[in-house]
């Protein structure tokens, strides 16, 4: 195996009490914003330019090229909203982050508030995940017992406030656009760009909008430096990042580890499939909303450029395996049901293109389909990608484009013979007498 984890914000999960101040204090907590405090807004920014830092909540934008997008100071306020709202089928890193060491996103947003002359800070999290509000709540209530937040933070003449904001629980209000929207009450649906956030977000004033894992990455890179964490991935694609693997995995989880390692180094670290003597099917690189891979892409290097190279995207690194019990037709289905239910409705393409494509799936599913559905769904696909208003309807055709291109007589299949005769589910790994009680 040529490459290791790197335990950066995984580093003390498993300490008792983890999510505590006390044991983030332990771990080099809030040295960090110390040493933030004393140095320039203009050196923060270059600092987290120099590093490379791309956002990972999915698009991989430059962290430091998004902060210095803001327009001057005027007097007015400017805003960090962090994004918390982690619905993408598969990705599960910002949840257990918050939830086993919440405190590594608190210093985050202290020092890129700093950074870029921000008082009021907001953390949008996604409404369902009750038990980690709670968790967020606390650990905000600790920073601001300890002086990390409020008025004059440690003495600096900085003021910071943070207002941890429970959503509805709805995928859309993950695009940032709609969360800005949702955040002020309104419902959560896209907004025209431009002018982007940076110009006039929240409350139509400059706004950074950044994924957890990104900000939560700030203390890190400040206090080892940039070329520390430069040093680590590729040259594009610097750095660490948490992987989550779950599905047909021995161990599933979260692997935190370079972007560039493969799948084939992370299955191994993760005790490798659930039932060894089940093939590896398909698994998605970067959630549901990427194109699916197959055993065949086990070697591509998990970073920005050779994901897209390759065909898809390496989106949040939900790294979801399915081995070869698994009908691609139902979990494409599945995936499907889920787009045509949290589409917004704001634009025709996505709004009627993801209700026509559910139908099909589900034709396709119980073997009921009609000639002609295979070039159909393909038609539909063809019609919302790069038509929709936002990316929520590019996602919703990745699954069934990339199924029809490397499964396609499955589909065909699906015109005569239900998915659950050719691959019962009580066949399936995940079901398997005989692997549960392994
Ligand atoms: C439908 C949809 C859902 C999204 N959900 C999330 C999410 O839950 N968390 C997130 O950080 N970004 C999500 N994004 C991406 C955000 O719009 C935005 O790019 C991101 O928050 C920027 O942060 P980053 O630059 O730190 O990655 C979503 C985008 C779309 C189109
Ligand atoms: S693509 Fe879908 S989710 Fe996005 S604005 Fe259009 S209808 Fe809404």
């Amino acid at each position: 195996m040529s490459t290791q984890l790197t335990p950066i914000l995984t580093r003390f999960w498993d300490d008792p009490q983890s999510w505590t101040l006390a044991t983030y204090e332990k771990h080099d907590g809030y040295q960090a914003l110390k040493k933030a405090l004393t140095m320039p807004q203009a050196d923060l920014v270059q600092l987290t330019k120099d590093s490379g830092l791309r956002g990972r909540g999915g698009a991989g934008f430059p962290t430091g090229m998004k902060w210095g997008f803001l327009p001057p100071p005027d007097g007015g306020p400017r805003y960090l909203v962090v994004n918390a709202d982690e619905s993408e089928p598969g990705t599960c890193k910002d949840i257990p982050l918050m939830m086993a060491a919440p405190q590594f996103l608190i210093e985050g947003v202290i020092i890129t508030s700093f950074a870029i002359g921000c008082n009021h800070a907001f953390i949008y999290l996604r409404g369902e995940v009750v038990h980690v509000y709670r968790r967020l709540l606390r650990a905000v209530e600790e920073a601001y017992a300890a002086g990390y937040l409020g008025k004059n933070i440690l003495g600096s003449g900085f003021d910071l406030d943070v207002t941890v904001h429970a959503g509805a629980g709805a995928y859309i209000c993950g695009e940032e656009t709609a969360l800005l929207d949702s955040l002020e009450g309104r419902r959560g649906q896209p907004r025209l760009k431009p002018p982007f956030p940076a110009v006039a977000g929240l409350y139509a004033r400059p706004t950074v909008v950044n994924n957890v894992e990104s900000i939560a990455s700030i203390p890190a890179i400040l206090l080892n430096g940039a070329g520390w964490f430069a040093d680590m991935g590729t040259e594009k694609s610097t750095g660490f990042g948490i992987f989550s693997l779950s599905g047909h995995v021995a161990r599933p989880g979260q692997y935190e580890a370079p972007l560039g390692i493969t799948l084939r180094e992370l299955l191994e670290m993760a005790g490798g499939m659930r039932d060894p003597k089940k093939k590896l099917k398909f698994w998605t690189p970067g959630g549901s909303s990427t194109p699916m891979f197959t055993d065949e892409h086990l070697d591509v290097p998990l970073d920005f450029e050779s994901v897209a190279a390759a065909g898809s995207m390496l989106g949040t690194r939900a790294l979801q395996i399915f081995d070869e019990t698994v009908s691609v037709v139902r979990a494409v289905s599945r995936w499907t049901d889920f787009y045509a239910h949290e589409s917004c409705g704001k634009c025709t393409p996505c709004r009627e293109g993801t209700f026509w494509l559910k139908q099909i799936m589900e034709r396709l599913e119980h073997g009921q389909g009609t000639q002609g559905d295979i070039d159909k769904l393909v038609d539909i696909c063809d019609n919302i990608l790069g038509r929709a208003f936002c990316a929520l309807g590019d996602g919703a055709t990745s699954p069934i484009t990339s199924a029809v291109k490397y499964f396609r007589e499955e589909f065909e299949a699906g015109l005569h013979t239900p998915a659950a005769k050719l691959f019962p589910p009580a066949a399936s790994t995940l079901f398997a007498k005989e692997t549960v009680s392994a």
